[in-house]
């Protein structure tokens, strides 16, 4: 981005979209969570010639939720923005062929540039940015962040087009993901606990304080059960949760045996 530029953020996205703009010239500018009147709001104030950039999750990290894609497309539209969105926990995951956010929105053509890492579901460490090859070829030539590190080894690069075909050739996993997801998000639901607005296989179970939440998580691990523990600054104060990860080789013994530690040790801790 160059000085006169403007960056739109989701105050909810992940570090290293923050840092990203930190690197960049131009403005930035965080809107509230998925809040459409509140970017609109931001992008009317900008100069109509100023380069605009709406960055977002696609799905989000800590919250499971995903972004309103369709409502940042209209307003991209409307004030003359590109948009990037990163599909780290939606590649793979969501749409008819694992694409991410744009195509479960089938909205491929209207996101301008997408970037997933190949640290989930690629199995691999690394990433990419898929867009205009006009676009591609400037990033080459102007990210300093690709020009000064080095290239990925073969051996990861590897591990990521093996995953790709499987992703390609056996959407069978990605059903039983969500068959996994749905399981586990009735079941919590059912126990009564908080999810929030999680509608995919990143399930955040919100406790609240730290220490609880502390507890809780080394309480499921004694009984052999891993989430991830999330604190602040990743959460805002009082919102200390656990986070489950939903695999596609968890079978349903796995999803119920979770299940029973959640009943068991909520219960214990007055949580539920
Ligand atoms: C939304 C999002 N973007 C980017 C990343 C960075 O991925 P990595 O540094 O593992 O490649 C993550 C990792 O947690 C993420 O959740």
């Amino acid at each position: 981005m160059d000085r006169h530029d403007h960056v739109f953020l989701d105050k909810l996205n992940h570090a290293s979209i923050v840092d990203g703009a930190r690197l960049a010239y131009g403005t930035v500018q965080r809107y509230a969570h998925n809040d459409m009147a509140a970017l609109e709001r931001q992008l009317e104030r900008v100069p109509a010639d100023a380069g605009k950039f709406i960055v977002t999750d696609g799905l989000f990290s800590m919250e499971g939720d995903l972004a309103d894609l369709p409502g940042i497309v209209e307003l991209a539209r409307k004030y003359d923005a590109k948009i990037m969105c990163d599909d780290a926990h939606a590649f793979g995951v969501l749409g008819p062929t694992g694409a991410g956010t744009a195509e479960h929105y089938g909205l491929e053509q209207e996101t301008d540039l997408v970037m997933t890492t190949f640290s989930k579901s690629l199995a691999s460490l690394g990433g990419v940015v898929a867009g205009p090859e006009s676009v591609i070829h400037y990033l080459k030539h102007h990210a300093r962040s690709l020009i000064f590190s080095a290239s990925m080894p073969p051996s990861a690069v590897a591990t990521v087009l093996g995953a790709l075909d499987i992703i390609e050739r056996e959407p069978e996993r990605r059903e039983q993901l969500w068959h996994n997801t749905r399981r586990m998000q009735k079941g919590l639901k059912e126990l009564g606990y908080d999810i929030g607005g999680s509608e995919s296989p990143i399930i955040p179970v919100v406790i609240g304080e730290l220490e609880p939440m502390l507890i809780f998580w080394k309480e499921l691990f004694d009984a052999g059960i891993f989430t991830n523990p999330v604190t602040p600054p990743a959460v805002p104060d009082h919102s200390c949760r656990l986070r489950i990860s939903m695999m596609a080789t968890h079978t349903d013994d796995h999803v119920d045996a979770v299940l029973d530690a959640f009943a068991q040790v909520g219960r214990a801790m007055a949580v539920i």
